[in-house]
């Protein structure tokens, strides 16, 4: 018999332990800058409130403005108008076939995931639209304006018709709603006339259009008007009003008001702000005043273990000592969870001390049944084999339809597990087994040693495949895609996402390096972006140099992922490729020559890519484009380790080791001479 005063003991023990935990992970989540999803029966509901008014667009009413509000593409503030216009017209010398935006930086709740249910929203805005400026390039008349509803912050949709509303970086997954005050007829649109208000639910094809010279209204006539739109999301009705902003009565009728399902083209989060273009025609878009307020419902709630994101904290927080720092600007709302947190640590203190209090009576009453099942939060999904039958049918056969992409070492193919969690999967082509997995025992322990660690910046390998003489690698699907495609695309990223892209790469190879393995494929197309924009590694390289000790091996393979990262980290801030096709410049073609080249001229700044705009800290960009240099210096010149790039990222201020003058003479991702390892993987510069 285990004696009697074991049990308490023992359950106490445990007790503490889980109380701890669960402790531990509401402070985590206090400071975690994203949702963390939640289930539980007896959740209260609450309203989650957001309002903003900008009486004008000026610096001087509004000191925050441009914290507040995002200008992209083709936009500015006017000063001496109080106005957000649309497009540029001091920028641009042609405002012909512009698109731009203006969205209030930070996210709106504008749908409860739970039930589905829409956020209710208010917003009026008095815009006009200006001909009279026209250029002598383009005819009147411009293409429109639009209050618009988007999933992110930082792209902009296409000119003409198209009203900057729709962008090509998703292709059929960007979810837009608009408000469309167009000023053009686009027959193929199914337009009526050139002055109409229409909705537009993820397409800008109209669901609703309203004639408004009916009432009395020509959007482009040079009159001031104001816009009101009133959405009750648990109703789903919209309510559109339209007036000349002089007479600031409400109109009496609306122009629109009927039923309006919004919830499949909300996401949880949202931007809201306006969009506009011009096309062969042009006329420039003036927002004059803003306000806006929104009411949700949320329920509160305790935050899960069951989540991945839980997970990740949980096992986070036993390997590296700091929680995931803050990110930028952009999150949700973080009173909001800090609420959740504080209210689901007091719970927690009470149960803990329920719990206590109970086990000491059991404990007096000499009770010595174990009678509480103690649920531990469970580890993270272990990565696990599949069978080569597995992966097929989750990819439909490596069907076409869910390639996803291909490189010189494989595809890689969306994929469904039978659990229904949606899978990439990395299918390695047989020459590149052949000539690189050799050792296929060896690369399979790289693929299991990767698979153990996790990290935010890190993409979770579910597991792998060797079978049938294939060997495959299960990766989490991120929905967002891989940075090329955003970087190198229609859209533009700003500098404050590039910059924040560049620290994630950073602190993900770092840790990586830290666990003495290494990534040995980076580039852009191996970093992906999740759901809130936060960089991940994925795409791993695997591939063993076949040197003779763990040790050296590993030192050769750091040198060239800081190689790697600093052309990386040159394309981010120049926004082109390392190495550009046919057409252009031969002397600018390959990036990293044109870099050095420019430091040389002391031009770097020309290495900025233009299509930031004014929405970029410029002295920033050059330290951290230095930071990049420094990164492909040889090893024995001064190349710094993932850890001191870290230690620079964070202290941009503070100086960092001097640049050569000129370029050294020769420049490889690791020191080739002694090792002969550079026909090995990537030594394509
Ligand atoms: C939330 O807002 C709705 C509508 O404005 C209101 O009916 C409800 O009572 C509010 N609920 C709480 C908990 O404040
Ligand atoms: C729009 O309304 C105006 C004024 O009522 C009318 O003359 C015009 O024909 C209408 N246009 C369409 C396409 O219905």
């Amino acid at each position: 018999m285990i004696g009697v005063s074991f049990v308490p003991f023992h359950s106490m023990a445990s007790l503490c332990k889980i109380f701890l935990v669960f402790c531990l992970f509401n402070l985590l989540a206090s400071v975690w800058p994203y949702p963390v999803a939640v289930h539980s029966a007896s959740d209260v509901p609450i309203n989650v409130t957001k309002h903003f008014n900008f009486p004008d667009f000026s610096f001087s009413n509004n000191p925050r403005l441009v914290h507040d509000v995002k200008l992209l593409g083709s936009a500015k503030f006017s000063d001496e108008k109080g106005a957000l216009q649309i497009p540029n017209e001091s920028q641009e010398i042609d405002i012909r076939h512009q698109a731009g935006r203006g969205i209030y930086s930070f996210p709106i709740r504008l749908l409860d995931p739970r039930t589905k249910t829409p956020a209710s929203f208010r917003t009026t805005f008095s815009f006009q639209i200006n001909n009279s400026t026209a250029t002598d390039q383009g005819e009147h008349g411009g293409s429109g304006l639009t209050f618009i509803i988007v999933p992110d912050e930082f792209t902009v949709g296409r000119p003409g018709p198209w009203l900057g509303m729709l962008n090509d970086v998703c292709e059929n997954d960007y979810k837009a709603v608009a408000v469309e005050f167009d000023t053009r007829k686009s027959i193929e649109f199914g337009d009526p006339n050139d002055n109409h208000v229409g909705i537009n639910l993820g397409t800008i094809i109209s669901t609703q259009v309203v004639n408004v010279s009916d009432v009395g209204v020509s959007l482009n006539d040079g009159f001031v008007y104001r816009a009101w739109i009133t959405y009750d999301g648990p109703q789903r009705r919209m309510d559109i009003r339209l007036g000349k902003a002089n007479q600031e009565d409400y109109p009496s009728k609306p122009i629109f008001s009927d039923f309006m399902d919004l919830s499949p083209y909300l996401n949880e989060y949202m931007f809201v702000g306006f969009s506009a273009s011009t096309g062969n025609h042009t006329q420039i878009h003036n927002i004059l005043s803003w306000s806006f307020t929104s009411t949700s419902q949320a329920f509160l709630r305790f935050p899960s273990d069951e989540t991945c994101q839980g997970k990740i904290l949980l096992e986070n927080s036993t390997t590296t000592p700091t929680p995931p720092r803050k990110s930028a600007k952009n999150e949700p709302p973080r009173s909001f969870l800090i609420f959740v947190a504080a209210v689901a640590l007091a719970l927690a203190l009470f149960i803990g001390f329920y719990f206590i209090s109970r086990h000491r009576r059991n404990a007096s009453k000499l009770n010595t049944s174990v009678e509480t099942e103690i649920h531990m939060p469970r580890p993270p999904n272990k990565p696990r084999r599949f069978t080569f039958s597995q992966l097929a049918s989750s990819t439909r056969s490596f069907s076409e339809i869910e390639l996803l992409g291909s490189d010189s070492r494989g595809e890689f193919y969306r994929g469904k597990l039978s659990n229904g969690s949606q899978v990439a999967v990395k299918r390695f082509s047989a020459e590149f087994l052949n000539t690189h997995g050799a050792d296929k025992r060896r690369m399979l322990k790289e693929i299991k040693g990767i698979s153990h660690v996790r990290h935010p910046n890190l993409l979770p390998v579910r597991g792998w495949c060797q079978d049938n003489h294939e060997i495959m690698v299960v990766y989490d699907f991120v929905p967002n895609g891989s940075l090329d495609k955003w970087l190198f695309g229609a859209g533009v990223l700003p500098w404050t996402r590039r910059f924040k892209v560049i620290k994630d790469v950073a602190d993900g190879l770092s840790f990586l390096h830290t666990k003495q393995l290494a990534h040995k494929n980076l580039k852009c197309s191996s970093v992906f972006l999740d759901v809130n924009f936060r960089a991940v590694l994925g795409d791993f390289g695997f591939v063993l140099l076949g040197a003779e000790s763990k040790q050296f091996e590993s030192a050769v393979c750091h040198g060239a992922d800081v190689f790697e990262f600093g052309v990386l980290v040159l394309e981010v801030i120049a926004g082109r490729m390392r190495e550009e096709k046919e057409e252009g410049n031969p002397e600018e073609r390959n990036l990293l020559d044109y870099a050095w080249n420019l430091h040389q001229t002391d031009e770097k700044v020309k290495l900025v890519d233009r299509r930031m705009g004014s929405l970029i800290n410029l002295e920033q960009a050059i330290r951290v484009l230095e930071i990049g240099l420094l990164c492909t210096l040889n090893e024995d010149k001064g190349r710094p380790s993932m850890e001191q790039v870290v230690e620079f990222l964070l202290n941009l201020d503070k100086p960092i080791p001097e640049l050569p003058r000129t370029r050294p003479i020769a420049l490889f991702p690791y020191n080739s001479a002694n090792t002969g390892l550079c026909n090995s993987y990537s030594c394509t510069f």
